[in-house]
């Protein structure tokens, strides 16, 4: 067992943030093996009843969970910041060219490792991630992460139509190779399996239907695909499915909509939308970074909120422009204000970090699991420098209460305020912040 004494952060059970300025965290095993939290408080109240145990006193520092990323796509990588007309220009020009290299498994492994050190780098250490539609580009990022003991769920993309050659996949071998990768990936260690269609527009009836049956047939694999991002994919999936109610209705019909499944952006909705993610238990993976950058519009908070969906916070690289999860929650609070085409909503910043932690875990159905240092979460978290640059230690020194605080992180934060990461109980080996 191991203890470390600074600045704690957690959040209770409704998702409020819980602050120690002087804090307690032991660390030790857990009954599956891995290393937990097994008690966290005040260093007052705790310390005296664990003696004998080392204790780290880290003077200044924060410990906080490590951020889940609910939406990635880890071949993207290096498509990050390549602009276009809007997301289906985008995908012709830059992404379904650059998905095609992963066709080469010694190129996926080598993008894999950039890929899991700028997440580490972040402070990011649970990624929902897309791979590309070659069974071998899930076999090197679940390889990479199982080598690196991280919690981490992916899954091979589904695209058997309007897709070029190098990406489309075919309908029933792609089918064989999801469930050979579910069994394969799913549950080993701290490994999981998402079931992925790519999005309704490039997935065959068929397709979509053996993707449904998959996700019936395990129901603890993870779902994960676009929805409702751009008004010109609307248009085309409703062309594509002209019987279904809405976009979001295409996968509910057939049974892509259950716990356990995360549709990213969710933008262009009206309230039986909403109320289906409830109803379903689906959650919305808002990707605000992405959005902004390829002018897709803005999630609706107060709908969500007022009907009462899961939904948690993603980087969406390479739509999104940063792993970073201080500009992710910034960006999250600019697209809450917006007010001229949805109400606005000024978001707590307590609450902007809980969608990227604790709230990102329960869309995934993982609370009590990650994003939270409550007992029993396993110890995947962040040592956090709130002095690591000049403006930033100005501003934490004059704030005069937790929203100030954490505020200004999410402002002025990046990652070499990441001081140390934590991944099951033990320090990440330190990243450089430069290249060179
Ligand atoms: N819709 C279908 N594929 C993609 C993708 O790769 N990125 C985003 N942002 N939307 C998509
Ligand atoms: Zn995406």
């Amino acid at each position: 067992m191991k203890a470390w004494r600074a600045a704690l952060l957690r959040f209770d059970e409704d998702g409020a943030p819980v602050y120690e300025d002087d804090g307690f965290l032991l660390v030790g095993p857990g009954a599956h093996g891995g290393q937990v939290v097994r008690a966290a408080g005040s260093w007052q109240a705790l310390a005296a009843q664990y003696p004998g145990v080392a204790v780290e006193h880290l003077p200044g520092r924060i410990l906080a969970p490590g951020f889940i990323d609910l939406h990635v796509h880890f071949p993207q990588t290096d498509v990050i910041g390549s602009p276009a007309d809007g997301l289906l220009p985008w995908l012709e020009k830059y992404t379904f060219p650059h998905e095609a290299r992963f066709a080469d498994p010694a190129y996926a492994s080598a993008v894999a490792q950039v890929f899991l050190d700028e997440l580490l780098r972040h402070g990011v250490t649970t990624p929902l991630t897309f791979a590309t539609s070659h069974p071998a580009s899930v076999d090197a990022l679940m390889a990479e992460a199982q080598r690196r003991g991280l919690r981490l769920i992916a899954g091979k993309v589904l695209q058997d139509r309007h897709s070029p050659d190098g990406v489309r996949d075919e309908t029933e071998q792609s089918l064989a190779d999801t469930e050979a990768l579910i069994r394969k990936w799913h549950g080993q260690g701290r490994l999981g399996y998402a079931i992925t269609p790519r999005f309704a527009p490039s997935c065959t009836d068929a397709q979509l239907r053996g993707a449904g049956e998959l996700a019936a047939k395990y129901p603890d694999t993870w779902i994960q695909s676009h929805v409702a991002e751009n008004k010109d994919e609307i248009r085309w999936a409703r062309e594509l499915f002209p019987d279904a109610r809405s976009y979001l209705a295409v996968y509910d019909g057939f049974g892509l909509m259950r716990d356990r499944a995360i549709y990213a952006h969710c933008i262009h909705f009206d309230d039986d939308d909403r109320r289906l993610m409830k109803s379903t238990g689906a959650a919305a993976a808002v990707s605000p970074t992405s959005n902004l950058f390829l002018g897709s519009g803005f999630f609706d908070y107060e709908g969500a909120m007022r009907v009462g969906f899961r939904f948690g916070l993603a980087s969406d690289v390479g739509g999104g422009t940063s792993f970073n999860p201080f500009h992710t929650m910034l960006a999250a609070y600019y697209v809450g204000r917006e007010g001229q085409t949805k109400p606005g909503v000024s978001l707590a910043p307590g609450h902007l970090w809980w969608q990227h932690t604790a709230g990102a875990a329960a869309a995934l159905g993982l609370d009590g699991v990650i994003g939270n240092l409550q007992p029993g979460c396993e110890a995947d978290f962040l040592v956090l420098d709130p002095h690591a640059t000049p403006l930033l230690s100005r501003k934490v020194t004059h704030a005069r209460d937790l929203d100030e605080l954490l505020f200004s992180l999410i402002v002025l934060g990046d990652d070499r305020v990441v001081e140390t990461v934590v991944v099951d109980g033990a320090p990440v080996e330190r990243l450089p912040h430069r290249s060179r």
